[in-house]
């Protein structure tokens, strides 16, 4: 079961990240270009979102089967069950909350401008924070462990 669900969480990364970063380029050439918001921009930041969220399901799972998140004292003294039991869960809700005030910003806004700009803004903020989390995991930021 865990390592069911660690593989499932640790391979499911690519695509959010290929999802978001795709949402990005889009939303950038659409802002600085000033292109219209089209049917298929909408649709692909729709996508990068659900996956987001998806993962953070997976995640949540996840936390309730890691033999590294532990509920004890001593936890916040040892690097690794700190980062695993409070870090990594802490950085990624606040990436996939900045995707989702991105994504609810740019619904709201009416010039298509206004639209890309928040998508680009946002998710970039989010894969920021995401690619930080991963890099103080010590694991690889594209490869998974055993
Ligand atoms: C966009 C969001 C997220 C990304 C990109 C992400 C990415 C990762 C990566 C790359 C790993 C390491 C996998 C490996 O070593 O092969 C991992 C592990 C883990 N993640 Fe996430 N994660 C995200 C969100 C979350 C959330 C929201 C939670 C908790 C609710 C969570 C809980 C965990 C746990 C418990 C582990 C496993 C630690 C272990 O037992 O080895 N993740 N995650």
């Amino acid at each position: 079961m865990y390592t069911f669900f660690k593989n499932f969480h640790s391979g499911f990364r690519y695509i959010v990240f290929i999802l978001v970063l795709i949402a990005i380029i889009q939303s950038l050439a659409g802002w600085l270009g000033k292109k219209p918001y089209t049917n298929g921009n909408r649709k692909m930041n729709l996508f990068a979102m659900i996956s987001a969220h998806t993962q953070l399901l997976i995640g949540l799972i996840l936390y309730f089967l890691s033999p590294l998140v532990q509920f004890a004292s001593s936890t916040m003294k040892n690097n690794e069950l700190r980062y695993w039991t409070v870090e990594h869960i802490s950085m990624m809700i606040i990436a996939i909350v900045l995707i989702t005030i991105g994504h609810s910003r740019s619904k709201k806004a009416v010039a298509p401008e206004a639209k890309h700009r928040a998508i680009a803004i946002f998710y970039i903020l989010a894969t920021l924070v995401i690619v930080v989390a991963i890099i103080q995991s010590h694991r690889p930021l594209l490869g998974m462990t055993n």
